[in-house]
Protein backbone atom coordinates (compact mmCIF):
# COMPACT_ATOMS: atom_id res chain seq x y z
CA UNK A 1 0.00 0.00 0.00
CA UNK A 2 0.94 3.53 -0.76
CA UNK A 3 3.03 4.83 2.29
CA UNK A 4 0.86 8.00 2.34
CA UNK A 5 -1.89 6.36 1.98
CA UNK A 6 -1.38 4.17 5.18
CA UNK A 7 -0.61 6.98 7.03
CA UNK A 8 -3.51 8.68 6.48
CA UNK A 9 -5.71 5.35 7.03
CA UNK A 10 -3.72 5.10 10.72
CA UNK A 11 -5.42 8.93 11.69
CA UNK A 12 -8.38 7.25 12.79
CA UNK A 13 -9.17 7.29 16.22
CA UNK A 14 -5.88 9.25 17.06
CA UNK A 15 -6.14 12.83 15.78
CA UNK A 16 -8.90 14.99 13.74
CA UNK A 17 -8.06 14.87 9.58
CA UNK A 18 -7.69 18.07 7.82
CA UNK A 19 -8.53 18.03 4.29
CA UNK A 20 -9.08 20.74 1.94
CA UNK A 21 -9.39 21.66 -1.76
CA UNK A 22 -6.84 23.10 -3.95
CA UNK A 23 -6.80 23.70 -7.68
CA UNK A 24 -3.18 25.55 -8.11
CA UNK A 25 0.35 25.46 -6.70
CA UNK A 26 0.02 28.49 -4.84
CA UNK A 27 -2.42 27.61 -2.34
CA UNK A 28 -1.46 23.96 -2.48
CA UNK A 29 2.15 24.92 -1.14
CA UNK A 30 0.44 26.53 1.87
CA UNK A 31 -2.13 23.73 2.45
CA UNK A 32 0.45 21.58 2.19
CA UNK A 33 1.93 22.71 5.29
CA UNK A 34 -1.31 21.89 7.30
CA UNK A 35 -3.06 19.44 5.28
CA UNK A 36 -3.27 16.02 5.70
CA UNK A 37 -5.31 15.51 2.36
CA UNK A 38 -5.21 17.91 -0.12
CA UNK A 39 -8.46 17.23 -3.01
CA UNK A 40 -7.78 18.60 -6.41
CA UNK A 41 -11.81 18.96 -6.31
CA UNK A 42 -14.29 19.06 -9.07
CA UNK A 43 -16.17 21.72 -7.75
CA UNK A 44 -13.43 23.62 -9.58
CA UNK A 45 -16.07 23.98 -12.11
CA UNK A 46 -18.57 26.28 -10.25
CA UNK A 47 -15.61 28.20 -7.77
CA UNK A 48 -13.31 28.90 -11.06
CA UNK A 49 -14.95 28.48 -13.90
CA UNK A 50 -19.06 29.33 -12.92
CA UNK A 51 -20.23 25.95 -14.38
CA UNK A 52 -24.16 25.20 -13.03
CA UNK A 53 -23.17 21.65 -12.28
CA UNK A 54 -19.53 19.72 -12.38
CA UNK A 55 -20.87 17.70 -14.98
CA UNK A 56 -19.56 20.10 -17.33
CA UNK A 57 -15.81 19.60 -15.96
CA UNK A 58 -13.70 17.59 -18.16
CA UNK A 59 -10.62 14.63 -17.54
CA UNK A 60 -8.54 17.71 -19.47
CA UNK A 61 -9.10 20.19 -17.14
CA UNK A 62 -9.08 18.42 -14.14
CA UNK A 63 -5.17 16.67 -15.00
CA UNK A 64 -4.39 20.82 -16.01
CA UNK A 65 -5.16 22.17 -12.63
CA UNK A 66 -3.56 18.70 -10.53
CA UNK A 67 -0.68 19.15 -12.67
CA UNK A 68 -0.38 22.65 -10.85
CA UNK A 69 -1.23 21.19 -7.14
CA UNK A 70 1.47 18.75 -7.66
CA UNK A 71 4.19 21.37 -7.45
CA UNK A 72 2.88 22.35 -4.06
CA UNK A 73 1.54 19.48 -2.78
CA UNK A 74 4.62 17.18 -1.21
CA UNK A 75 3.83 15.71 2.24
CA UNK A 76 -0.01 15.73 1.87
CA UNK A 77 -2.25 13.15 0.31
CA UNK A 78 -2.79 14.32 -3.15
CA UNK A 79 -6.63 13.15 -4.07
CA UNK A 80 -7.95 14.16 -7.88
CA UNK A 81 -11.84 13.63 -8.21
CA UNK A 82 -12.52 11.56 -11.36
CA UNK A 83 -15.20 13.66 -13.54
CA UNK A 84 -18.60 13.02 -14.36
CA UNK A 85 -19.28 10.49 -17.42
CA UNK A 86 -15.08 9.82 -16.80
CA UNK A 87 -16.31 6.06 -14.97
CA UNK A 88 -19.36 4.65 -16.32
CA UNK A 89 -18.21 1.33 -16.05
CA UNK A 90 -15.07 -0.66 -14.67
CA UNK A 91 -12.56 -0.51 -18.12
CA UNK A 92 -13.46 3.22 -18.52
CA UNK A 93 -12.58 3.73 -15.07
CA UNK A 94 -9.58 2.03 -15.33
CA UNK A 95 -7.96 4.03 -18.68
CA UNK A 96 -9.19 7.46 -16.98
CA UNK A 97 -7.95 6.56 -13.50
CA UNK A 98 -4.57 5.29 -15.23
CA UNK A 99 -4.36 8.34 -17.31
CA UNK A 100 -4.62 11.00 -14.17
CA UNK A 101 -2.48 9.38 -12.09
CA UNK A 102 0.72 9.17 -14.61
CA UNK A 103 -0.08 12.70 -15.93
CA UNK A 104 -0.63 14.18 -12.37
CA UNK A 105 1.57 11.72 -10.15
CA UNK A 106 -1.41 12.48 -7.58
CA UNK A 107 -1.55 9.49 -5.15
CA UNK A 108 -5.32 8.69 -5.46
CA UNK A 109 -8.68 9.52 -6.95
CA UNK A 110 -11.88 9.86 -6.15
CA UNK A 111 -15.33 8.63 -7.21
CA UNK A 112 -18.63 9.57 -6.18
CA UNK A 113 -21.54 6.96 -5.52
CA UNK A 114 -22.70 3.82 -3.69
CA UNK A 115 -23.87 0.62 -4.96
CA UNK A 116 -23.57 1.64 -8.64
CA UNK A 117 -20.54 1.77 -8.92
CA UNK A 118 -19.24 -1.34 -6.60
CA UNK A 119 -17.69 -2.88 -9.27
CA UNK A 120 -15.94 -0.27 -10.69
CA UNK A 121 -14.05 0.30 -7.46
CA UNK A 122 -12.91 -2.98 -6.73
CA UNK A 123 -11.56 -2.98 -10.49
CA UNK A 124 -9.60 0.10 -9.57
CA UNK A 125 -8.15 -1.42 -6.20
CA UNK A 126 -7.28 -4.55 -7.70
CA UNK A 127 -5.59 -2.77 -10.56
CA UNK A 128 -3.60 -0.55 -7.47
CA UNK A 129 -4.94 2.44 -7.70
CA UNK A 130 -6.36 4.21 -4.11
CA UNK A 131 -9.80 5.14 -4.31
CA UNK A 132 -11.25 7.20 -2.15
CA UNK A 133 -15.23 7.12 -1.91
CA UNK A 134 -18.41 10.00 -1.82
CA UNK A 135 -21.43 9.48 -0.14
CA UNK A 136 -24.40 11.72 1.01
CA UNK A 137 -25.15 14.68 -1.70
CA UNK A 138 -23.16 13.69 -5.46
CA UNK A 139 -22.98 16.76 -7.03
CA UNK A 140 -22.29 15.00 -10.43
CA UNK A 141 -25.74 12.88 -9.95
CA UNK A 142 -27.40 15.30 -7.86
CA UNK A 143 -31.31 16.46 -8.27
CA UNK A 144 -32.25 17.35 -4.80
CA UNK A 145 -29.36 19.22 -3.11
CA UNK A 146 -30.49 18.58 0.26
CA UNK A 147 -29.17 17.03 3.46
CA UNK A 148 -29.02 13.23 3.53
CA UNK A 149 -30.49 11.07 5.93
CA UNK A 150 -33.70 12.31 6.76
CA UNK A 151 -35.94 9.29 6.63
CA UNK A 152 -34.69 5.20 7.78
CA UNK A 153 -34.64 4.14 4.42
CA UNK A 154 -32.35 6.42 3.00
CA UNK A 155 -30.44 6.11 6.15
CA UNK A 156 -30.14 2.46 5.98
CA UNK A 157 -29.28 2.91 1.88
CA UNK A 158 -26.21 5.06 2.72
CA UNK A 159 -25.01 2.92 5.76
CA UNK A 160 -25.19 -0.24 3.55
CA UNK A 161 -23.65 1.48 0.55
CA UNK A 162 -20.68 2.91 2.95
CA UNK A 163 -19.82 -1.10 4.12
CA UNK A 164 -19.78 -2.12 0.57
CA UNK A 165 -17.57 0.69 -0.62
CA UNK A 166 -15.54 -0.58 2.74
CA UNK A 167 -15.63 -3.92 1.24
CA UNK A 168 -14.55 -3.05 -2.09
CA UNK A 169 -11.48 -1.54 -1.02
CA UNK A 170 -11.66 2.57 -0.43
CA UNK A 171 -9.26 3.77 2.16
CA UNK A 172 -11.67 6.72 3.25
CA UNK A 173 -14.61 8.61 2.39
CA UNK A 174 -15.98 11.38 1.89
CA UNK A 175 -19.95 12.31 3.49
CA UNK A 176 -21.20 15.27 2.08
CA UNK A 177 -24.22 17.00 4.06
CA UNK A 178 -25.01 13.63 5.79
CA UNK A 179 -27.28 14.10 8.80
CA UNK A 180 -25.50 14.08 12.05
CA UNK A 181 -26.58 10.88 13.78
CA UNK A 182 -25.88 8.80 10.61
CA UNK A 183 -22.40 10.44 9.99
CA UNK A 184 -21.57 9.32 13.57
CA UNK A 185 -23.09 5.66 12.74
CA UNK A 186 -20.79 5.33 9.80
CA UNK A 187 -17.75 6.48 11.34
CA UNK A 188 -18.29 4.28 14.36
CA UNK A 189 -19.31 1.33 12.12
CA UNK A 190 -15.93 1.71 9.16
CA UNK A 191 -12.66 0.75 10.04
CA UNK A 192 -11.73 3.44 7.13
CA UNK A 193 -11.52 7.39 8.31
CA UNK A 194 -14.68 9.16 7.00
CA UNK A 195 -14.12 13.05 5.98
CA UNK A 196 -17.33 15.04 6.44
CA UNK A 197 -18.45 18.14 4.40
CA UNK A 198 -21.33 19.36 6.34
CA UNK A 199 -21.83 16.51 7.91
CA UNK A 200 -21.31 17.45 11.84
CA UNK A 201 -17.96 16.98 13.91
CA UNK A 202 -18.91 13.00 14.05
CA UNK A 203 -16.72 12.29 11.20
CA UNK A 204 -13.09 11.82 11.45
CA UNK A 205 -11.92 14.58 9.44
CA UNK A 206 -13.33 17.51 7.89
CA UNK A 207 -13.07 18.73 4.23
CA UNK A 208 -14.00 22.45 2.95
CA UNK A 209 -13.58 24.24 -0.62
CA UNK A 210 -10.76 26.45 0.22
CA UNK A 211 -12.39 29.46 -1.55
CA UNK A 212 -15.12 29.35 1.05
CA UNK A 213 -12.86 28.96 3.78
CA UNK A 214 -10.48 32.01 3.13
CA UNK A 215 -13.92 34.16 2.20
CA UNK A 216 -13.02 34.56 -1.77
CA UNK A 217 -16.36 32.55 -3.17
CA UNK A 218 -19.72 33.86 -3.12
CA UNK A 219 -21.53 30.95 -2.00
CA UNK A 220 -23.32 31.07 1.58
CA UNK A 221 -23.64 27.01 2.58
CA UNK A 222 -24.84 26.50 5.78
CA UNK A 223 -21.93 24.22 6.41
CA UNK A 224 -19.30 26.66 5.37
CA UNK A 225 -17.29 28.79 8.34
CA UNK A 226 -15.33 32.10 6.59
CA UNK A 227 -12.35 32.04 8.45
CA UNK A 228 -10.67 34.90 6.51
CA UNK A 229 -11.90 37.55 4.12
CA UNK A 230 -9.62 37.57 1.59
CA UNK A 231 -11.91 39.07 -1.07
CA UNK A 232 -11.15 42.46 1.19
CA UNK A 233 -7.92 41.83 1.42
CA UNK A 234 -7.16 41.83 -2.24
CA UNK A 235 -9.80 44.67 -2.77
CA UNK A 236 -7.95 46.89 -0.65
CA UNK A 237 -4.56 46.20 -2.09
CA UNK A 238 -5.77 46.48 -5.25
CA UNK A 239 -7.83 49.79 -4.60
CA UNK A 240 -3.58 51.33 -3.11
CA UNK A 241 -2.29 50.07 -5.80
CA UNK A 242 -4.69 52.20 -8.14
CA UNK A 243 -4.29 54.95 -5.83
CA UNK A 244 -0.72 55.37 -5.78
CA UNK A 245 -0.30 54.52 -9.92
CA UNK A 246 -2.65 57.39 -10.19
CA UNK A 247 -0.64 59.87 -7.73
CA UNK A 248 2.54 58.40 -9.57
CA UNK A 249 3.69 57.27 -6.06
CA UNK A 250 4.30 53.39 -7.01
CA UNK A 251 6.29 52.79 -9.42
CA UNK A 252 9.61 54.38 -7.25
CA UNK A 253 13.36 54.26 -8.18
CA UNK A 254 14.23 51.52 -6.54
CA UNK A 255 11.18 49.30 -8.56
CA UNK A 256 12.79 50.91 -12.04
CA UNK A 257 16.21 50.33 -14.14
CA UNK A 258 18.74 52.88 -14.85
CA UNK A 259 22.18 52.51 -16.10
O1 LIG B 1 -15.37 18.60 -5.54
C1 LIG B 1 -15.06 18.81 -4.36
O2 LIG B 1 -14.40 19.82 -4.04
C2 LIG B 1 -15.44 17.84 -3.35
C3 LIG B 1 -15.32 18.24 -1.93
C4 LIG B 1 -16.21 19.36 -1.60
C5 LIG B 1 -15.48 17.10 -1.01
O3 LIG B 1 -15.85 16.78 -3.68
Amino acid sequence: MNIKVKKFLNKKNKSKIICLTAYSKNVALILDKHCDLVLVGDSLGSVLYNYKSTKEVTLDTMIRHSKSVRLGVNKSLMVVDMPYNTYRNPNEALKNAKLIMKQTKCDAIKLEGGKKIISIVKNLVKNKIPVMGHLGILPQTEKKFTFKGKKLPERNRILKEAKLLEEAGIFSVVLECIETKLSKKITEQLKIPTIGIGSSVNCDGQVLVIDDLIGLSEGKFRFVKKFANTSQIIDNAVKRYKSEVLKKQFPKAKHSFKN
